[in-house]
């Protein structure tokens, strides 16, 4: 007899997530965890202390430029870096402490150590060179992703670092490198570039954030490069020499030439993430990965290996927090035999930078590649009568609908609060509505929203401000 329905192996958004909507369906379930604290990437060294930070720096930049034309006059801000890292501290601690609650009141037994999956039903917990061997029905892999690591370059997380070297610096970098104009590069920069660092960001590609739609990418670069973020597009980052007092980057073309040398105080290698399977016994069990190291699996989270499923940045999709929750939730209601479900063309991304990028659905690059015929509505920020007031009109919405049905395809906006902004057109599209109904329906005024409104009256081309 199986001691448990249900063994989640770690404790990131996926697996907590996945532990507790088991537990409400009934089932007896364990977590088991090799770190110190419940939470996982996200919680611990990523989502959150990156958005504590960026909400600090925000607030610092804010009193320093903005708050001055609004009248409201404050002496020159002075930064207290201990103090910011311990309010990042703080909300990392508050909500570890709510997934330990979470584990309480679900009544979920939470087994501190490394898990390795013995085969169907069995999982070895180890932690102090003791271990015990757990017996459970089903067996969930949420063990998440690790960082990418770039050859030759070695990450001290003091000089040369990762993003969790670059969430705990002790002091503000003269000159920051940033490898990657991804989202941690945009968002970590932004952090450090607020605070007074000088950042100059190397991107092997010809644009930024790859993935993201091309126009709104472009807007965004040249916001960031007006904000006095620098850029180095189609280059790499050879090698790092460390052995004098400034690091010495070598950085060439990545189509080949002369390569430069580029000085800095810390560089922050930020080149994306690798699903994390380290100890955990998988080719032994017999559970296949793809060729990208990812756990294979198949529509219903299925691994090879009978009983076990896998969720979260350790399978294929995009690596976010909100992607391993949802994931979370259908593996557990499969599981209890019910019809768990994500829909992967309605996961919204998210850049807190300012202004924020968000994203749902398909971007222009996309429907051309796949042929799909579309119309573009368009609205500007600087057309909208909040933001103007507010003096924050930077940006724009886009909303891209099917030429034939009207049905919304994809939405990308850039602008202040474009993160909470997305998620009309994430339920709009959940429900395979149209750009009609989303300019039929009536939005707040004044409020930034109505910018998304406009958007989608701008494709039948009747937007009223413009
Ligand atoms: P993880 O959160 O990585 O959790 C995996 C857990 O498994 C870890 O606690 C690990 O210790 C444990 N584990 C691994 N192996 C074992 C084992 N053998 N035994 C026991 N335990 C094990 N995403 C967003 O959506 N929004 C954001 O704003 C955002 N910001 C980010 C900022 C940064 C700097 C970083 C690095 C990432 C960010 N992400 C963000 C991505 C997000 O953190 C991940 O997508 C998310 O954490 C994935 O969740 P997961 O549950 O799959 O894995
Ligand atoms: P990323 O995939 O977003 O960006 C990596 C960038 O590095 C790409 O632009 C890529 O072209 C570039 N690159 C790769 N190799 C390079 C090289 N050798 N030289 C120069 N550039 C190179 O990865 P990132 O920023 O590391 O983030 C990892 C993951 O974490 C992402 O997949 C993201 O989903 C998640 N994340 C999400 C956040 C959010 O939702 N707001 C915030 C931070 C991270």
């Amino acid at each position: 007899m199986a001691t448990y329905d249900l063994v989640v192996i770690g404790t990131g958004p996926g697996g907590y997530v996945c532990a507790v909507r088991a537990a409400q369906l009934g089932m007896k379930v364990a977590v088991v965890e090799k770190n110190a604290t419940l939470g996982g990437t996200c919680l611990n060294v990523g989502c959150m202390p990156s958005k504590a930070l960026l909400h600090a720096s925000e607030m610092f930049e804010e009193a320093g430029h903005s708050f001055a034309k609004m009248g409201v006059s404050v002496s020159s801000p002075k930064l207290d870096l201990p103090a910011m890292m311990n309010f990042k501290q703080h909300g990392i601690d508050g909500n570890v402490k709510g997934v330990e609650f979470l584990m309480k009141k679900n009544k979920i037994d939470v087994l501190k150590g490394t898990g390795k999956i013995l085969g169907t039903g069995k999982v070895e917990v180890s932690a102090d060179g003791k271990s015990q061997v757990i017996e459970t029905k089903n067996i969930v892999i949420a063990t998440g992703s690790d960082i990418a690591r770039l050859k030759g370059i070695e990450i001290d997380e003091k000089r040369i670092v990762s993003s969790t070297g670059a969430l705990s610096l002790d002091k503000v970098p003269g000159k920051l490198l940033i490898v990657g104009a991804g989202v941690i590069g945009l968002e970590l920069g932004s952090v450090w570039h607020r605070l007074g660092a000088d950042v100059v960001v190397v991107e092997f590609l010809d644009r930024i954030l790859p993935g993201m739609d091309g126009e709104i990418a472009k807007q965004f670069q040249r916001i960031l490069e007006k904000q006095g973020f620098a850029f180095k597009l189609g280059a790499k980052v050879t090698a790092v020499d460390t052995s004098g007092k400034t690091l010495k980057a070598t950085i060439e073309p990545a189509a080949g030439g002369a390569a430069e040398t580029l000085e800095a105080d810390v560089v922050l290698v930020c080149i994306g993430r690798v699903p994390y399977t380290d100890g955990l016994g998988l080719k032994e069990a017999g559970v296949a990965l793809d060729p990208r190291g990812r756990v294979q699996i198949d529509p219903h989270f299925a691994t090879s290996l009978k009983g076990v499923y896998a969720i979260g940045d350790v399978v294929a999709g995009p690596m976010l927090a909100h992607k391993a929750e949802d994931e979370g939730v259908a593996v557990a209601e499969i599981i209890a035999g019910q019809a768990g479900h994500v829909n992967y063309d309605v996961i919204p991304g998210v850049v807190y930078t300012t202004p924020e990028v968000s994203s749902v659905g398909k971007t222009e690059e996309e429907l051309k590649q796949a042929g799909i015929g579309y119309t573009v509505g368009k609205f500007p920020f600087t057309a909208n009568g909040r933001s103007k007031v507010n003096q924050t009109t930077d940006g724009f919405v886009k909303v891209l609908a099917d030429a034939k049905t009207d049905r919304v395809l994809g939405v990308h906006i850039i602008g202040r609060e474009a993160g909470e902004m997305i998620h009309e057109a994430c339920v709009l599209m959940e429900f395979g509505g149209s750009a009609e109904d989303l300019a039929r329906t009536c939005h707040a005024h004044p409020t930034r929203s109505e910018a998304v409104k406009e958007a989608a009256l701008a494709v039948g081309k009747r937007a009223i401000h413009m």
